[in-house]
């Protein structure tokens, strides 16, 4: 850390601070003579009143860093509240969209302790605006973290579900990256690298949360899968989990662990030989298979997956215990008509 500063804010959730999960970093925060605040009060989809009451507490506190702890919506927020200090006259919701910051953030350093974001490594911060629960995203080169940690440690603690839910939506990141339209050859091989990676560890550190190799691949896993989404782009499963976040405050990685199989079936045969082709790399399928079975093979593991952790297909949270599949038929007919979809995590 840079030698001038002395003080950090520490931006995570409840649920992280609880746990224990930070103590280590305090420790050598105070080892170093650093002092620091922490908001704890981040919320699975990260609302811009959190954002306005950490930086108020930032600047009540005279802090000259930020360090977002945690999983996505901590460094989202942590990213939401750098853009508000850069831009103190801005409010968030000016913000919506492509470079409208254009100023550079306080130092801003994510650690990763869930293996599923890759917001340590993209220029994305979604927020939920507290008044209309309208969920958008704010894109600008200033919101990449000048530091990203990748320790295994603090994963640790994670209960199992919050693991199973989170790599899956790390898993979302890579295949949303993989079969979209605006892939390279360095993307394709980061998600298809980061595929095979959560294939091969998730049931892993479901099954002992202490396995600490298993732990350290899924932080690979979603290193990879966050630096091909930024520049491929994730799709209609994050088109339909982020109103669905916004709207009932659906935890991002639980609806994107439920919708994943319903969409990538609905995408059809458009997507088969992508699909053939991951399940190639990850052994589910082999080179004498057809791409549609490839591609039904690839989607059933994933069902497979989510039956494992206990994931469903509905969403509970919706009135009349409306099916996943139903609702994106609903969604599914004028989202065809969206192009390009610019989501963050
Ligand atoms: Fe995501």
């Amino acid at each position: 850390m840079d030698n001038h500063i002395s003080k950090v804010m520490v931006i995570t959730d409840f649920t992280v601070h609880q746990l224990g999960i930070l103590n280590r970093m305090c420790e050598h925060l105070d080892h170093h003579s650093i002092s620091y605040v922490i908001y704890d009060k981040t919320v699975a989809n990260p609302t811009s009143d959190d954002v306005e009451e950490a930086k108020n507490l930032y600047l009540s506190s005279n802090c000259q860093a930020l360090i977002g702890f945690g999983g996505g919506s901590s460094m989202d927020c942590a990213k939401a509240v750098g853009a508000r200090l850069a831009r103190p006259k801005k409010p968030l919701s000016k913000m919506e969209g492509i470079l409208k910051i254009w100023k550079k953030l306080p130092l801003l350093i994510c650690v990763l302790a869930i293996a599923r974001t890759g917001s340590e490594t993209t220029l994305a911060a979604v927020i939920v605006d507290s008044k209309t629960r309208h969920k958008y995203a704010i894109n600008d080169f200033n919101l990449i973290p000048d530091y990203a940690v990748l320790d295994p440690k603090p994963t640790l603690s994670l209960p199992p579900f919050i693991t199973a839910c989170t790599g899956m939506d790390a898993l979302t990141h890579a295949i949303e990256a993989y079969i979209g339209n605006l892939t390279t050859k360095k993307t394709r091989a980061y998600a298809l690298k980061a595929t095979k990676l959560i294939f091969e560890n998730i049931y892993k550190v479901y099954e002992d949360g202490n396995d600490l190799e298993a732990r350290s691949n899924m932080l690979d896993a979603a290193y990879y899968a966050g630096h091909a989404f930024t520049v491929s782009y994730v799709g209609y499963v994050h088109a339909i989990a982020h109103p669905l976040g916004g709207k009932y405050n659906i935890a991002h990685g639980l609806a994107n662990a439920t919708l994943l199989d319903v969409v990538l079936k609905q995408y059809g045969e458009s997507v088969y030989k992508k699909l053939y082709e991951m399940a190639l790399y990850c052994g589910i399928c082999n080179a004498n298979d057809s791409y549609k079975v490839g591609a039904e093979r690839f989607i059933e593991q994933i069902t497979l997956m989510k039956k494992y952790f206990g994931i469903s297909s509905i969403f509970s949270e919706l009135k009349n215990r409306i099916y996943t599949n139903w609702l994106f038929t609903q969604i599914m007919k004028p989202i065809h008509y969206i192009q390009f979809q610019f989501y963050g995590v």
